[in-house]
């Protein structure tokens, strides 16, 4: 029988083996990627498709990154030096978060430990792009590092201008792998056109327990196609996320049952019990919150019937 964790098997057979099986942990795998140190025992592993890579589930999404000052960057020091010691390895940003770039490639050059992560970063969002691989090295020269391992297309801006040159950079070995992303469902038609037009290797999308229309249309599109699923906004997006909804709020019951402690566990269990999620990355900017969102990689996954309960329970929520 096929790894459990690994999502490279088809819709029809996660279907057939039922969800408690398909989120019955693989843990401590060995991890390939040059990126990474060797995986941490009983974090969750997830397997990129296009190659087999293991990574960790759990990331860090760094979109609130592009602070100034010193006490703020003394936090995200601590973040991204404690991280691998916690297992983690995913750091996602873009050209698009202020000076997220230049700080993560600060603070890694000066913690010496770039080798440690799994480094993901996107072309821009917006405006000029003409500047054809000008565009994609800024994103090195930011960074202090001469290959990237996830190159993402931002929002599906600038697709055909950029995709040659993102070919010509992972055949030369500066990005291993190619991807794409929105967190919008406006985009989910434009994301699906995309994805039948190119081959990626990854995808990144919005997903979460209150948001889950994903799960009808890109989720499924992902396990048929073979591609690695990057979940961003995994607490509903910084400014509004679901936190203050469960404020003061005891966890329900059921939540020991896979081993949910905390708000952000359940919420995150609940998205990487999906079997087409490779890996989630909410936005952590303490210490506290990387202790906490790294743990959620950890004990049990919710089953199938674990996470309807789940989605019973928000839904009960008054909004
Ligand atoms: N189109 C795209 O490609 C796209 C779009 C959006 C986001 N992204 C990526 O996805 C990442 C995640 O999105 P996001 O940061 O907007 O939203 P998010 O991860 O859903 O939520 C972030 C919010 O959760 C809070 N938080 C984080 N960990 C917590 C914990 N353990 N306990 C309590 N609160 C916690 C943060 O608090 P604080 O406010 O205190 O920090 C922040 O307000 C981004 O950083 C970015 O890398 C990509």
């Amino acid at each position: 029988m096929n790894d459990p964790q690994d999502f490279s098997f088809s819709r029809r057979r996660v279907l057939q083996a039922g969800m408690a099986a398909g989120v019955a942990a693989t843990l401590g795998s060995s991890l390939a990627t040059a990126a990474s140190a060797p995986a941490k025992p009983g974090v969750l592993m997830r397997a990129i498709p296009s190659t087999g890579e293991k990574i960790p589930a759990v990331g860090v999404g760094t979109n609130a990154y592009g602070v100034t000052s010193a006490e703020e960057l003394a936090e995200l020091r601590k973040v991204l030096q404690a991280m691998p010691g916690l297992g983690g390895s995913l750091i996602d940003t873009a050209q698009a978060y202020g000076s997220s770039e230049e700080v993560i490639g600060k603070l890694l050059a000066d913690l010496g430990n770039r080798d440690k992560f799994f480094l993901a970063t996107k072309t821009p969002l917006a405006g000029d792009i003409s500047g054809g691989a000008a565009v994609l090295d800024r994103s090195f020269r930011r960074l202090q590092v001469s290959r990237i391992d996830l190159l993402q297309i931002h929002n599906v801006y600038g697709l055909d201008e950029l995709m040659p040159h993102f070919l010509d950079y992972k055949a030369a070995g500066k990005i291993r792998y190619i991807g794409i992303s929105t967190s919008v469902d406006r985009q989910y038609e434009q994301m699906q056109a995309a994805l039948a037009k190119h081959k990626f290797d990854f995808m990144q999308i919005d997903y979460s327990i209150g948001d889950r229309s994903a799960a009808d249309t890109l989720l499924p599109m992902a396990q048929d196609k073979g591609i690695a699923v990057i979940n961003n906004v995994p607490f509903g997006g910084r400014g509004r996320s679901y936190f203050p909804r469960v404020a003061g709020k005891a966890l329900p019951d059921f939540a020991k049952d896979f081993d949910a402690t905390t708000w952000a566990q359940f919420f995150l269990k609940y998205n990487l019990s999906h079997p087409a999620i490779t890996a989630a990355i909410p936005g952590t900017t303490t210490l506290a919150y990387l202790e906490d969102n790294q743990a959620a990689g950890r004990g049990r996954m919710p089953d199938a019937g674990q996470r309807r309960k789940m989605e019973e329970f928000w839904d009960s929520l008054p909004a």
